[in-house]
């Protein structure tokens, strides 16, 4: 076992940066992973000290991530899907959820960490149907100009594409309804997109969580109101319930229905119509 400042153990990714914390990391060592360092830790202890369901929070969002995969891979039938801020590898990754519904479905992980591509292609024994590519949400040619992404995703067939627990990483200076905007365009009729973020529904713990995470040394995370959000999703028809509680979208038998932190996520699934 590392000790609190052994950053030792495994072998630093090209192009990781140590000297911070990284949003992957965090989110990793919140949800109880082992690929983070003590720069890191530091961070994460900063959002558990002040609000200790934070890893709940993590978990509840996963948990969603993954009713939102089998409802698009098993209801909808999607073929492709783009995970856009994918994060660490993680219990019940997008591939694996769609491939024990659909193997054939064609996965791409989108980070622009470059630890996530590390650890991603040590997962992925089979790179037949998925692929993991460090590109930016902010960037689309990045994405889309990349082999892999040529490759796997067919541009002219509908895709998902998931950005779970991402937008709240951008402020609001840096338009992210606009990122989403100008990603969809991209992509044709009957594509489905999901989106969650950090909610701020007037309950202190979003405030009390927002400052660990901008003052903790993360520096990000933007808990939004319903308007707010809302706009993230313009020109998508949202499928039913809509915008809603992370853990109220299509709740199933594993659902939990007395999280500690109900309030403090949300998220919806969207098609684009034309
Ligand atoms: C909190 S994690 C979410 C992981 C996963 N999507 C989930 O919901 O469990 C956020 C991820 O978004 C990534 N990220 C942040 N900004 C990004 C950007 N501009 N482009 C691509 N990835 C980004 C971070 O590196 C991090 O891995």
């Amino acid at each position: 076992m590392r000790g609190a400042d052994d950053d030792g153990g495994w072998p630093r990714p090209p192009g990781a940066a140590l000297d911070r914390p990284s949003i992957a990391r965090v989110y990793d060592y919140v949800l109880g992973g082992k690929e983070n360092f003590d720069v890191d830790r530091r961070a994460g202890n900063a959002l558990l000290n002040a609000v200790p369901e934070s890893t709940v929070l993590a978990q509840d969002n996963r948990s969603l991530l993954r009713r939102v995969v089998r409802y698009l891979v098993a209801d909808i039938g999607i073929k492709q899907i783009l995970d856009i801020g994918s994060g660490l590898p993680s219990e019940g990754n997008v591939h694996e959820v769609a491939h024990a519904l659909d193997p054939a479905a064609h996965v791409v992980y989108v980070d622009k960490d470059p630890v996530v591509l590390a650890h991603g292609r040590a997962l992925l024994s089979s790179g037949e149907v998925s692929a993991v590519i460090t590109a930016d949400l902010t960037d689309p040619d990045s994405i889309f100009g990349d082999p892999e992404t040529g490759r796997l995703i067919d541009p002219e067939q509908p895709s998902a594409v998931l950005i779970s627990g991402v937008l709240h990483h951008f402020p609001d200076e840096a338009d992210p309804a606009g990122i989403v905007a100008r990603l969809v365009e991209r992509l044709p009729a009957g594509t489905y997109v999901f989106i969650s973020n950090f909610l701020d529904d007037d309950e202190p713990r979003a405030r009390t969580l927002e400052r660990a995470f901008l003052d903790g040394g993360l520096g990000t995370g933007r808990f939004r109101t319903w308007a707010e959000m809302r706009p993230f999703y313009a020109g998508l028809e949202l499928v039913e319930p809509g915008l809603v509680y992370a853990n109220d979208w299509r709740p199933d038998a594993d659902t939990p229905t007395d999280s500690p932190v109900h309030t403090l996520l949300a998220g919806a699934v969207g098609i684009k119509r034309s």
